[in-house]
């Protein structure tokens, strides 16, 4: 089944293609035009400016793509089997572009359509196949002729998603049946990253520039809180770990931010901040694991692309074997990208879950359960 996927939920313009069968889908090629230059301006994602940029991008996108080589490095467009969409939840700004390209292509092209929960996709994001175990049999590169192992997610499983919008647990009885026992009751973990980033005014998305200062500094120098750690349920909550970051910068540095008033570094701060989110995210999803005792543990969304968050749930897990941990293969495959939507699209459409072009709707606020 050859997929042509689209997301474009906050500000990554991204399309695949991908070539699914019962032995797993193989990435054809994706193309993703991310909009972080612009937004970085204003230090965070800019709906309306978003909405433009996918505008922009989208078709060019989906040319490109189609027009990759398929068998023996022969190019030239081909119609897909199916569209898959992210429909919700995310910017509806976004959102729209990517849900009336589909309806649009489906359309003309009389093709199904499914509509993907964005949470969905990055949940299927562990099962996109890496490259690292592709076996080349022989001559030229073509997807039929790449073997790869495959990594299928066992049930029942849970997932920690964790992403600039999203910070919840969700178990899953099975394939498809998704149940969220906990989730944020007010910021998302990236999104406290994001903010205390901007607090000590390094550039959007702040996640990746604290973790990278963190790897020089001591996570033990300061007490921040590990807000709802010790509360006997799934939720989180990262709204009080960011004003506590706050007013510890107010205490202990001058207007210039300069950490010379302080015993301790830049480093030093963002090390105890990382640590005191991996503390909370790690402790609710053993928490969850103890109680649900899953076949399969997976690690998705862009705050998964933490290397220390990565290892501590890595060990974490390992301790409570015979449990497997699936993460995405590789970090880019944590932040939005069209593939795992295609990935998630595709259980779907062998189920024949479609929706006709005249139903599809962008849903900012679709619940995955
Ligand atoms: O999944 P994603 O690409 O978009 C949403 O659906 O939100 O996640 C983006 C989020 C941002 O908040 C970003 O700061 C965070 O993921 N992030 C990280 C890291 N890399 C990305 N947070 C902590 N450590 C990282 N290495
Ligand atoms: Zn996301």
């Amino acid at each position: 089944m050859l997929i042509l996927s689209i997301e474009s939920s906050c500000d990554d313009t991204s399309v695949a293609l991908l070539d699914c069968s019962k032995k797993g889908c193989f990435v054809i090629s994706e193309k993703t035009a991310s909009q972080i230059d612009i937004h970085k301006k204003y230090g965070g994602v800019v709906p309306e400016i978003a909405g433009r940029m996918h505008a922009e991008k989208i078709i060019p996108l989906v040319e490109e793509v189609l027009d990759s080589p398929l068998e023996g490095g022969k190019g030239g467009v081909r119609k897909p089997d199916v569209i898959t969409v992210t429909s919700g939840p995310g910017l509806i700004t976004g959102l729209l572009v990517g849900v009336e390209t589909a309806k649009t292509l489906s359309y003309i092209w009389n093709i199904p359509l499914v509509a993907v929960n964005h949470i969905e996709g990055h949940i299927h994001s562990v099962e996109i196949p890496n490259p690292k175990s592709k076996i080349r049999n022989s001559g030229q590169k073509t997807s039929c002729e790449l073997q790869v192992k495959n990594s299928k997610i066992q049930y029942p499983a849970i997932a920690l998603i964790a992403s600039g919008g999203h910070t919840e647990l969700i178990y899953m009885k099975k394939q498809g049946q998704y149940k969220i026992i906990g989730s944020t009751l007010d910021d998302a973990a990236g999104e406290c990253f994001d903010k205390t980033a901007k607090m000590l005014n390094l550039p959007y998305p702040g996640g990746p520039q604290i973790s990278k200062l963190a790897e020089f500094g001591n996570p033990q120098a300061i007490k921040f809180p590990r807000p709802m750690l010790n509360d006997k349920n799934y939720n989180f909550s990262f709204a009080g770990l960011k004003t506590s970051a706050l007013y510890w910068l107010k205490n202990h540095t001058d207007n210039t931010l300069n950490f010379h008033l302080s015993p301790f570094t830049l480093n030093d701060f963002c090390a105890s901040f990382e640590q005191a989110i991996i503390d909370v995210l790690a402790g609710k999803t053993i928490r969850a694991v103890e109680k649900f005792k899953p076949k399969t543990i997976i690690l998705a969304g862009g705050v998964s692309a933490n290397k220390k968050l990565r290892e501590t749930l890595a060990q974490q897990i390992k301790e409570k074997s015979p449990f497997t941990f699936f993460l995405s293969p590789f970090t880019s495959y944590c932040m939005d990208n069209a593939t795992m939507i295609g990935v998630a699209g595709y259980y779907k459409a062998k189920e024949k879950k479609f929706t006709s072009w005249k139903k599809i709707k962008a849903n900012p606020n679709w619940r995955l359960a």
